[in-house]
């Protein structure tokens, strides 16, 4: 049967098998060797080679070599294995593992790999340890055509995740996974930039998104006539509250203030696919019309499904057969849009707050077949 699994019998299978066993952290936890066996091996192989039983387009890493892209610590893997990672087949397990099982799990894995040497003096790195950290400073580059943001904004939640801010208009660039940020800026030179040290999961507009905020869809802003409509986005605060960094701003129009948007942003996935989701509260001060752009392009829309008036899913095609799920969730009833110039969100002028999630769910090859699955999982 070696290869013959499908990825989606092959996950059904594992998922079962997880399943079977008591969610809630019982007197029975599993041990790591356990829950590697019923959940992991199908994809990493019985001695943590990466040779399972399905064959991925992208292939499961090895554990043997011990070099993990998102941390080698007990600490760091558990992380990963409860957030997955966005982009990979590697799911999130988060809702089916409890805290001790992803730290026996972790170790487990980790005793695959060779021996450590003790990791070299890191003085200026900072880790996320039992709160988000929030860093301002100058941002390089995200990808080599964008540019860098000499104010920017770098935040690093628990479950591993770091998120790039452009600090002038709150636009976020990228979201990174595994070790948070070396501060080359303490070495004493000023103008020394940051140096985020994970992984880049989601690059968001080749790293050059337009503005989020906006009064109206924004090919109506290129061609309206006359003064500019568009909206700036200045930071106020930020403020660590239940665990989650919040970053509040002011959008402005010109030197009116049109509303006060609170985001804060979290690992999501489901039971196939790993992401990230932005939490976003909205308090309008005026009912100037507002809309929030969670995607701007021109590759197309694949598919468009409302889920009652409780927010929409979404596919955008970014290749032949990769893209990007949009699931938005909203607490208050809220217009929505997407067509092949993007997505968005708006605010009806009538509502003094307003609450959604997006939740991003980027997709590698074999699109479409995780998409299948998205909608079976998401829609009621
Ligand atoms: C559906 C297949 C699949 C399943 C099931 C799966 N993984 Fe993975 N995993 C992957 C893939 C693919 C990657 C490599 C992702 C990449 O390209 O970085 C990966 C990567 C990883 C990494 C590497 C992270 C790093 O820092 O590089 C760890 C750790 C990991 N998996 C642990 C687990 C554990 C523990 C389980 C079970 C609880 C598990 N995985 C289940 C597919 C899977």
């Amino acid at each position: 049967m070696l290869g013959s699994l499908t990825l989606r019998r092959a996950l059904l299978l594992c998922a079962l098998s997880g399943l079977a066993a008591p969610l809630v952290a019982q007197e029975g936890d599993r041990s790591g060797a356990e829950v590697y066996k019923q959940l992991c091996v199908v994809c990493h192989g019985e001695n943590g080679d990466g040779k399972g039983l399905i064959q991925l387009d992208r292939p499961a890493r090895s554990f043997r070599d011990g070099g993990f892209s998102f941390g080698n610590t007990k600490e760091a893997i558990s992380r990963t294995v409860a957030a997955g990672i966005g982009g990979t087949p590697m799911p999130g397990f988060a809702s089916m593992l409890s805290e001790s099982e992803l730290e026996a799990v972790a170790e487990y894995v980790i005793a695959f790999g060779p021996e450590r040497p003790p990791s070299p003096d890191a003085a200026m790195q900072l880790q996320v340890l039992d709160r988000p950290v929030v860093v301002r400073g100058h941002l390089p580059r995200v990808a080599p055509n964008a540019p860098d943001h000499p104010r920017g904004l770098l935040v690093g939640t628990l479950d591993g995740l770091s998120w790039e801010y452009a600090a002038d208009d709150l636009r976020l660039l990228a979201v990174r996974q595994g070790a948070f940020v070396s501060r080359e800026d303490w070495k004493g030179r000023g103008g020394t930039p940051l140096k985020p040290l994970g992984r880049i999961v989601h690059l968001r507009a080749g790293g050059t998104p337009m503005t989020e905020f906006t009064p109206m869809y924004p090919q109506h802003i290129a061609s309206a006539v006359g003064v500019s409509l568009a909206y700036t986005r200045q930071l106020k605060a930020t403020e660590i509250r239940d665990g989650r960094a919040w970053i509040e701003a002011r959008i402005m129009k010109k030197e009116q203030p049109i509303a006060t948007v609170r985001e804060a942003g979290e690992a999501f996935s489901l039971s196939t696919v790993a992401g990230y989701r932005r939490t976003f509260e909205i308090e309008r001060h005026t009912d100037a019309p507002l809309l929030f752009m969670a995607h701007y392009s021109n590759k197309g829309i694949v598919e468009q499904l409302p889920l009652d008036n409780a927010g929409f899913l979404c596919f955008v095609r970014e290749g032949e057969d990769s893209g990007t799920v949009y699931f938005v969730q909203t607490r208050t009833v809220l217009d929505y849009h997407a067509d092949e110039n993007g997505v968005s969100i708006g605010v009806p002028a009538d509502a003094r707050t307003a609450g959604f999630a997006v939740n991003v769910l980027p997709l590698p090859s074999g699109a479409q077949e995780a998409w299948a699955q998205i909608k079976k999982e998401v829609m009621p």
